[in-house]
C-alpha cells in the first residue's frame, strides 16, 4: 500500500512554503498526502520558534503525538523548522519519540532518511548552497504561489531568533527566480508572492549586480502573472528606485507590509531596527504621494525591554497618524540567543497585555473606518476559491491584500473579476459581481 505523510505547520509565510517543499519530496519519493494526522505513517511538524507561544503550540502537538505514537508504534515523528534548528538533537532526549530532526536549510536529507528506512538522525547544519537548490514543490493553491528568492536574515534585530535560525542572508540568482516564476506562468498560476525576512536587501551576495527592483522589472515581463507581491520589506532598506517600481509595474500590487515595531526612537534604537520613526514615516508619505490607494499594513511588539509609557504613546500615536490597513501586535516575547535578554528593564507581563489590548482596539476601529470607506467602490478581485467561513460564496482579494466575499461561479476562480463593495466587515468585505 502506498505510504502516506502528513505535515503539520506553524510560523510565517516561508514556513508555509517550506512545507510545500517537503510534500514535494514525500511526493517525489511516492508518498501520498493523508487526510489527517491519525491516517499518517509520516508526521512531520514543522516549526516556528518567534515567541514563547509558537514554542507552546508546538509542545502540545508534541504531546497528542506521543499518544498517536502509543497506538501506532511504525509511525515516523520528524520536527523540522526554526526549533528543530535550535534544539537539535536535544529534542531526543526530551522527546524519545521523535525520530528526526532537520533544519530549514535540510530539506533534502528527508529522502535520504526515508530511504534509509528512517535511522534516529539529526541534520541541522547551515548549508553554504542551500539557495543555489532546486527542491520539488508540491503547491497547495493553484492561484496563488510562493516563490523564495533569498534566505536567512543578517539584521539581528534585538529580540528575533530568525538570524539564529535561518542562517545567514543568501538570495537565489534572479534567473533560476526568473525560470521559476514563468513555469508557475506556465502552470496556470496567476499570483506569486516573493519571499525573503528583508527583500529589500535582495541581491547583496550575488556576483551579477541586481537588486530587488531590477528584479521586480524582469518578473513583470512574464506573461500570464498579473499579480505580484513580496513579503518582508524592511524600512531601513525601502528605497525610493522600489517606490518607483511599485508605481511603474501595473502587476506588483498596491500593498505594502512594512513592519514598525514601535514608533519611539529609543525603543528602535534598543530594538536595532537602524531607522527612526520621522524617516519611517517620510518612507510612507513618499510611498503615498507616489501610488494615492496604497495599503499600508505593520507590526508592532509592546513591551520591549525599557519601554515606558512614553514610549508606548509614541506607537499609538503612531497608529493614528499613519492609519495602517491592519496590524499584526504581539507582546514581546523572551527568545533564546537573542541580544533583548540582557537588556534591563523587562516590563511586566501585565503591562505588556494592556499595552496589546490597547492597540488592538485602537487598530481595531481605524480597520473598521477604512473598510467603510470602501462601500460603493469598484475593485478588482482574483477569485482564490470556495470561501473558507462561508461555503456558499466564493472569496478572493483585492490588489490591496483586502479579503472579498460573494456570490459567484466557480468557472470564476482564477479569473480577476470586477466587484462593487457592499458591506465592510472588520475583517472582510461582501460586495456583488459587476
Ligand atoms: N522579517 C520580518 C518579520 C520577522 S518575524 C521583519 O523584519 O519584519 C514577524 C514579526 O514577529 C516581527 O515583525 C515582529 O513584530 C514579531 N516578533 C519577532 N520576534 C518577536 C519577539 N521576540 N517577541 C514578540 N514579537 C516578535
Ligand atoms: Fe528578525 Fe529583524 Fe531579520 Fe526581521 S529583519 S527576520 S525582525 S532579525
Ligand atoms: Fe517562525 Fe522561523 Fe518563520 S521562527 S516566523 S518559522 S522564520
Amino acid at each position: 500500500m502506498t505510504k502516506k505523510f502528513h505535515i503539520w505547520t506553524s510560523g510565517c509565510q516561508m514556513n508555509v512554503h517550506d512545507s510545500e517543499k517537503i510534500a514535494g519530496i514525500f511526493s517525489e519519493i511516492g508518498y501520498n498526502e493523508a487526510g489527517n494526522s491519525n491516517d499518517a505513517d509520516v508526521i512531520v511538524l514543522n516549526t516556528c520558534s518567534i515567541r514563547e507561544k509558537a514554542e507552546h503550540k508546538f509542545y502540545s502537538e508534541l504531546g497528542r503525538l506521543k499518544k498517536a505514537k502509543k497506538h501506532n508504534p511504525k509511525l515516523k515523528i520528524a520536527v523540522a523548522g526554526c526549533i528543530a534548528k535550535q534544539k537539535g538533537e536535544k529534542l531526543f532526549k526530551r522527546f524519545p519519540y521523535v525520530d528526526f530532526v532537520f533544519g530549514p536549510d535540510n530539506i533534502e536529507s528527508v529522502q535520504g532518511w526515508i530511504s534509509d528506512n528512517g535511522p534516529r538522525t539529526s541534520v541541522i547544519g547551515e548549508d553554504p548552497d542551500y539557495h543555489t537548490k532546486l527542491l520539488p514543490v508540491k503547491r497547495a493553491g493553484q492561484v496563488r504561489a510562493w516563490v523564495s528568492i533569498m534566505y536567512g536574515c543578517d539584521n539581528f534585530c534585538a529580540y528575533c531568533v530568525v538570524p539564529y535560525t535561518r542562517g545567514r542572508e543568501k538570495s537565489r540568482a534572479g534567473h533560476e527566480i526568473y525560470k521559476e516564476v514563468q513555469s508557475l506562468a506556465e502552470q496556470g498560476f496567476k499570483e506569486i508572492t516573493l519571499l525573503g525576512q528583508n527583500v529589500n536587501s535582495y541581491g547583496k551576495n550575488l556576483s551579477k549586480s541586481i537588486d530587488f527592483p531590477d528584479l521586480l522589472y524582469k518578473l513583470h515581463e512574464i506573461n500570464g502573472i498579473q499579480r505580484i507581491r513580496f513579503v518582508t520589506s524592511h524600512p531601513r532598506d525601502f528605497s525610493e528606485k522600489l517606490i518607483k517600481s511599485i508605481k511603474d509595474l501595473p502587476t506588483i500590487c498596491e500593498h505594502i507590509h512594512l513592519p514598525v515595531q514601535s514608533a519611539s526612537d529609543n525603543i528602535l534604537n534598543l530594538m536595532n531596527r537602524g531607522y527612526t520613526y520621522k524617516e519611517y514615516k517620510k518612507k510612507i508619505d513618499m510611498l503615498r504621494d507616489a501610488v494615492p490607494d496604497i495599503a499600508v499594513t505593520t507590526d508592532i511588539i509592546t513591551g520591549f525591554p525599557g519601554e515606558t509609557d512614553a514610549d508606548f504613546q509614541c506607537t499609538i500615536n503612531a497608529l493614528t497618524d499613519i492609519g495602517f490597513d491592519g496590524i499584526y501586535a504581539f507582546k514581546y516575547s523572551k527568545r533564546p540567543d537573542t541580544k533583548a535578554l540582557d537588556l534591563p528593564d523587562h516590563v511586566d507581563d501585565k503591562v505588556k497585555s494592556d499595552r496589546l489590548a490597547v492597540i488592538l482596539k485602537l487598530q481595531e476601529s481605524i480597520t473598521y473606518r477604512k473598510n467603510r470607506a470602501l462601500e460603493g467602490k469598484k475593485m478588482e478581485i482574483l477569485v482564490e476559491g470556495v470561501s473558507e467561513t462561508a461555503s456558499d460564496k466564493l472569496t478572493g482579494r483585492t490588489r490591496t491584500n483586502k479579503i472579498v466575499n460573494f456570490y459567484g461561479d466557480v468557472s470564476d476562480v482564477g479569473k480577476p473579476v470586477n466587484i462593487k463593495i457592499l458591506e465592510a466587515k472588520q475583517h472582510s468585505l461582501f460586495g456583488e459581481k459587476i
